[in-house]
């Protein structure tokens, strides 16, 4: 992206940092799409959780933690170290007022608080909650971030003793001394029972600039042994993130995510390429009902793009094993109220109890649901072989601020 298109980007001023492209704008990372402006681009808000006095980025969001860890069935202690782990990879800006403005507009959530929460549902389990963070937040520049980034992942790796293999084999190409776009690392963290998360990082495939985007890729999928995933992604002109699982996943994965400008519903059933995956009739009513448009609504998804994700275990086939849709509800729903009505018919479609969910949202916010929307920033389905489909819901921390409702 160039100088141009960030600073036409940037939704909140923050002084003495470089201008980062906003949520939204930021999605395509090497193709920026221009986006409306309207009302979430006022000033940032406080939530309505009380004066923002001697509250941190680090203790607004262990406090939202703790009590989605135990809707996800998790014992004090694990939840006692996993709050310990999320402080500690945030880094310094764990100890930053919320008082102050954002040091650095992280695009993982729109508000720019560096963490974001998921509950993933499957049916007859208790859901499981992942936390996706920024490591090291805003610790100078995005080169700077990106290092100290990694280094809090190794430490975080080496306590629960996880291998960084993956991660270590195409760090060259992903960290480079001058990196491009929005991000340089993101870490996610599924807390399971017992206290050892498994871990994904997320990457960015532009980061030695949008003309290498293909020659990165080609070579870090060349160093993981899965040259043979090339063939098997639809068009990825659009990719947005590159993902590796590291820790003790079954079968560890090695993930693309692309976005899809305008997509109309009826099309998203061929956007999966996975052996045996999900037909697309199941992804079009998973896509309606997700965002309100019923079957005989043809429209086009023309804000947020919907964004897919195709997991690769390294099947002999070269075919992929997983297939994600993500839809950015946000900008499809009035306020969350809507949102989270919609999610419970899905989770009722796929047979899912939406108690844990329900008691999961005031333990994040206070606030009503009416009162904004975004609490509920994605919904997603995903499709992986050998295991039922999972409903996930994407839960924003709103440390810095509510987007209101939409008119
Ligand atoms: N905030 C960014 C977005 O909305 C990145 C992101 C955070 C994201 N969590 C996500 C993207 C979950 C897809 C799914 O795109």
């Amino acid at each position: 992206m160039d100088q141009a298109s960030r600073d036409a980007a940037v939704q909140h001023p923050a002084p003495s940092h470089p201008p980062i492209p906003a949520p939204g704008g930021g999605y395509l990372l090497s193709t920026p799409v221009p986006r409306p402006v309207g009302p979430r681009d006022a000033a940032p808000r406080r939530r309505s959780g009380g004066p923002a006095v001697g509250r941190t980025v680090g203790g607004h969001t262990v406090r939202q933690l703790l009590p989605l860890c135990a809707q996800a069935g998790l014992g004090a202690a694990d939840s006692a170290a996993y709050a310990r782990a999320l402080t500690e990879a945030l880094g310094p800006v764990a100890d930053r007022p919320l008082d102050l403005a954002p040091g650095t507009p992280s695009f993982l959530s729109d508000d720019h608080t560096p963490v974001e929460f998921s509950l993933s549902f499957a049916v007859g389990a208790a859901p499981t909650l992942r936390v996706l963070l920024e490591p090291a937040s805003g610790l100078g520049s995005l080169a700077e971030s990106g290092r100290a980034g990694l280094l809090a992942v190794r430490a975080l790796a080496q306590r629960w003793n996880i291998s960084t293999g993956p991660l270590d084999a195409v760090e060259d190409l992903f960290f480079p001394d001058r990196p491009h776009g929005a991000f340089a690392l993101w870490l996610a963290l599924e807390l399971l029972p017992g206290g050892v998360p498994r871990m994904k990082v997320y990457l960015n495939p532009a980061a030695r600039g949008p003309e290498h985007q293909a020659a990165t890729f080609r070579e870090a999928l060349h160093r993981l042994g899965r040259t043979s995933a090339l063939d098997a992604l639809p068009g990825h002109d659009r990719l947005v993130f590159f993902a590796l699982d590291l820790g003790d996943w079954e079968q560890p994965r090695v993930k693309f995510y692309t976005s899809h400008p305008g997509l109309a519903p009826s099309a998203v059933g061929a956007l999966s390429t996975m052996a045996g995956g999900p037909n697309p009739a199941e992804l079009e009513s998973f896509l309606r009902t997700a965002a309100g448009l019923p079957a005989d609504r043809h429209t086009r998804l023309d804000r947020r793009p919907v964004l897919t994700c195709h997991a690769f275990t390294g099947a002999a086939d070269g075919l992929p094993s997983g297939f994600t849709l993500y839809l950015p509800v946000r900008d499809y729903a009035r306020h969350d109220g809507e949102v989270l009505d919609r999610t419970v018919v899905l989770l009722d479609r796929y047979g899912i109890d939406p108690t844990p969910l329900r008691e999961a949202l005031p333990a994040v916010t206070p606030r009503p649901l009416e009162s904004g929307v975004g609490l509920i920033a994605h919904l997603a389905l995903a499709h992986q072989q050998g295991h039922p489909p999972r409903v996930t819901t994407y839960l924003s921390s709103e440390a810095y601020r509510v987007r209101p409702p939409a008119a």
